[in-house]
């Protein structure tokens, strides 16, 4: 092994080094909900919200083409939201814009992220994974009041 492949080798794993603490921070530090993925559970399949208290929400949102439902969804401001997310076809995107939230939808998978929603307004939901000639309608709005 010569002095540059050393080299390469030093900085690679410096930088595998860096991503990995910059992960632990965002997660620990920071407080970032990493998306996740929860076992598959049929129950998941049933569009819907389900208030948990004042200010605590569960959002079982299913991807179609092309459509996501719930399609409307209102929480007061200060809100934590768990969406839990499938998909009944093909492969759908989940991008809250404002939010920096990007999940993917897969048919039989359940993806789970926890968003905090305290500034009032409304949130665009799109679907950003190509998934049919639907797909630059799909969308859903979050209101914050
Ligand atoms: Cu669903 Cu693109």
């Amino acid at each position: 092994m010569d002095r540059f492949e050393k080299r390469i080798l030093l900085v690679t794993g410096l930088l595998i080094g860096v991503f990995l603490f910059a992960i632990l921070v965002a997660r620990d530090v920071k407080k970032i909900d990493l998306p996740s993925c929860v076992p598959y559970d049929r129950a998941y399949l049933e569009p819907g919200i389900k208030q948990i208290d004042s200010r605590t929400f569960s959002v079982f949102c299913v991807a179609g083409m092309w459509a996501f439902e719930p399609a409307d969804m209102t929480f007061p401001a200060g809100s934590e939201v768990d969406f839990y997310l499938s998909s009944k076809d093909v492969v759908h995107g989940f991008h809250i814009y404002e939010k920096n939230v990007n999940l993917m939808a897969v048919p039989g998978g359940i993806g789970k992220t926890t968003v905090r929603f305290d500034k009032p307004g409304i949130y665009h939901l799109v679907c950003h994974e190509y998934c049919g000639t639907g797909h630059q309608n799909m969308q859903a709005e979050i209101t914050v009041k």
